[in-house]
């Protein structure tokens, strides 16, 4: 059943308030992002803290990714807003929310569920999902789970080709909407936090789900993975990635699939350009949440310039940093279509599995939707960059 609009905020917050006041019932979980994460590391051990927690390098950008506060919302009143329409249409679908879960690997990491949990929390809510392609579970079990909820495959490229081509082609056939192609991680970036603890989560067969059930991947070992797992995980680390693609190599993905494509990871105006001119479908502006290039420019920093150049010849979805309605709210005006919440659910789901992510969600679209209120505007298309003024101008 989804979740509606109009006034999500009003009905959220009036249901909390009328559990605590008349039944004594305190909310289950905590509501502040720093409570969430203390109450998701209780349930996961150090490594898996290290993992989902680490950005490179010296966190510079990890953190500052975090900081939307140069940019100040200017609240209009009187303007009647009490129809509030939260919904997008999107690469030839209308979402629900103007927010999607992020493409986030190795969810077994927080949960003994994984990514059943979390698409069962999107489906509950009608919150659009994105599946990482170093999954816990494969692509046909989480579209499966999925039903009719928007639904995106993240496709890292395999070096094997055939391999690249399977996952395009299953993802096609399992249902998905849309290809994001990832390319700010061609190889992964220097994550002391697992450097220092000498931990890669793949080298233990977690979060290559996609591979192990791969007709292509299997065809290439002498053994099952079922029989050699070993063998299995060497081959994966062999083909993960490849540094040698160029903006010609898209068409390569473009011969293969139907779908819709996005490229994720793009901080520069150039490279926004260079894409929409090699037939990108749609922009992701992100930092990969501070784990690529440390030091390197903030995804809102980095978005006005990217909206700039793409001037609405295609959509563009932003994440890294966002912790709160407000930060969504002020991607969406600096010219987001769409905002993926990365390390936020990624906590809900350690915290409560399902119930987890569905709380963190709930409260997410509830300070949205009461944010976007509150500024005098009722329909999130309409959330532009009049609604907010940087520092450097007040
Ligand atoms: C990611 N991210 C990511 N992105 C991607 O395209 N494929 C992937 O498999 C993963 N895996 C992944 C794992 C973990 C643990 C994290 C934290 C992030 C990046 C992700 O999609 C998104 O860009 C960031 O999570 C956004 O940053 P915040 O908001 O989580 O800080």
């Amino acid at each position: 059943m989804s979740e509606e609009a109009p006034q999500f905020g009003n009905r959220r917050v009036r249901e909390i308030y009328r559990r605590g006041m008349y039944d004594g019932e305190m909310p289950d979980f905590p509501t502040r992002f720093d409570e969430i994460r203390e109450a998701a590391w209780e349930n996961m051990d150090e490594n898996a803290r290290a993992y989902v927690h680490g950005g490179s390098g010296g966190e510079e950008t990890f953190e500052r990714n975090k900081d939307f506060s140069r940019y100040r919302i200017i609240p209009r009143m009187l303007r009647g807003v009490a129809d509030r329409d939260l919904s997008v249409d999107l690469l030839g679908r209308t979402h629900a929310f103007p927010l999607m879960i992020t493409p986030l690997g190795v969810q077994s990491l927080l949960h003994e569920e994984a990514e059943l949990a979390t698409t069962g929390a999107c489906r509950e809510l009608d919150v659009p999902f994105i599946l990482s392609s170093l999954s816990s579970t494969s692509m046909e079990d989480a579209a499966e789970e999925l039903g009719e909820t928007p639904k995106w495959f993240q496709f890292y490229w395999s070096s094997d080709r055939d391999v690249a081509r399977s996952f395009l082609d299953r993802a096609e056939d399992a249902g998905y909407d849309a290809i994001v192609l990832t390319v700010d991680a061609p190889t992964l970036g220097w994550r002391e936090r697992l450097i220092e603890r000498g931990y890669y989560p793949f080298l233990e067969g977690e979060g290559i789900a996609n591979y192990l059930s791969d007709p292509a991947f299997r065809d290439r070992l002498d053994e099952p993975p079922e029989e050699d797992m070993e063998a299995a995980v060497d081959l994966f680390l062999e083909i993960f990635g490849d540094e040698s693609l160029t903006w010609e190599d898209l068409s390569f993905v473009r011969e293969h699939t139907d779908l819709p494509i996005l490229i994720k990871g793009v901080l520069h105006p150039d490279d926004a350009r260079l894409a929409i001119e090699h037939g990108a479908d749609a922009i992701g502006v992100s930092t990969h949440g501070g784990r690529q290039v440390d030091g390197s420019i903030s995804a809102i920093e980095a978005l006005p310039a990217v909206a700039e150049e793409v001037d609405g010849e295609v959509p563009i979805t932003f994440d890294s940093g966002v912790r709160r309605g407000s930060d969504a709210f002020k991607a969406l005006a600096l010219g987001a279509d769409t905002v993926l919440l990365g390390r936020p659910f990624a906590y809900g789901l350690a915290m409560g599995g399902q119930a987890g992510v569905e709380w963190v969600l709930r409260n997410m679209l509830a300070d949205l939707d009461l944010t976007m209120g509150l500024a005098g505007i009722d329909d999130v298309t309409a959330i532009d960059q009049s609604a907010l003024r940087h520092e450097r101008d007040l």
